[in-house]
């Protein structure tokens, strides 16, 4: 009896370390990718679409309390089945085109599927947040199977990377009870990272509508 149990959890051990090393995989493909794209584009352009690239993989901590958070067991299954974004990358631009352009080339990668879109940019949240996020699911060729991962991606630019992270101290710090004009602050700064990265795309398309030997 006792080592059924060793032995199940040695095999649950084993599953685990293998479940991660399938997520961590399908970051380095999907952050191999983007770089391929910025490089060709760069190429093409002369001209980076992507500032940065942050990824991590979600701690077993955050991924047990998001399961009971959605009300089920921790098992290895429900895992892969209901938390999304056990691998996630954060793609940072310069522009709000930035964004919809490296949207654009990652659905038009065949062996990626699309599982869902959620554009916060054109509809923010109610705290403010804006961020485009894409949730894909990526094959894995391992050595004698293929499989697959999801990986959830969020493609933001640089204002509202700046904004979302304020935003996450202090929805941390006051676990998510904040003082109402600590939250109404926020909104208005919302407002004002909208209104820069319009400012901002539209000069930066002024400059490039303009000859550049010309003198002003
Ligand atoms: P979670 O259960 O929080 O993952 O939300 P969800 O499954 O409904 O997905 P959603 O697309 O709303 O959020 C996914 C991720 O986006 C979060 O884990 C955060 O990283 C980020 N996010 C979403 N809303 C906010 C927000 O209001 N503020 C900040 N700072 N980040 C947010
Ligand atoms: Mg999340």
């Amino acid at each position: 009896m006792m080592n059924r149990t060793y032995n199940r959890e040695a095999s649950q051990v084993e599953t685990w370390t293998e479940v991660i090393l399938v997520y961590n995989s399908a970051l380095k493909e999907v952050g191999t990718k983007l770089e391929i794209l910025n490089d060709e584009f760069q190429h093409i352009h002369r001209y980076n679409p992507i500032e940065h690239i942050k990824s991590r993989i979600k701690t077993s901590e955050s991924i047990v309390k998001k399961l009971k958070r959605y009300g089920y067991e921790s098992t290895i299954e429900n895992m892969v089945k209901y938390v999304n974004d056990i691998a996630g990358i954060r793609i940072i631009c310069s522009f709000t085109s930035d964004i919809y352009r490296i949207a654009e080339m990652i659905s038009h990668q065949d062996d990626i599927e699309i599982l869902s879109i959620k554009d916060y940019i054109e509809h923010p949240k109610e705290s403010g947040y804006k961020s485009y996020h894409m949730l894909i699911n990526v094959p894995i060729f391992l050595s004698d199977r293929l499989v697959h991962a999801k990986v959830e991606l969020q493609i933001r630019t640089v204002a509202m990377d700046f904004w979302a992270s304020l935003e996450h101290k202090i929805r941390y710090k006051f676990e998510g009870k904040a003082p109402l004009h600590i939250k109404e602050e926020l909104i208005r700064c919302a407002g004002m990272v909208s209104d820069l990265d319009a400012r901002m795309m539209a000069l930066n398309e002024e400059i490039h509508s303009l000859p550049v030997d010309k003198e002003y």
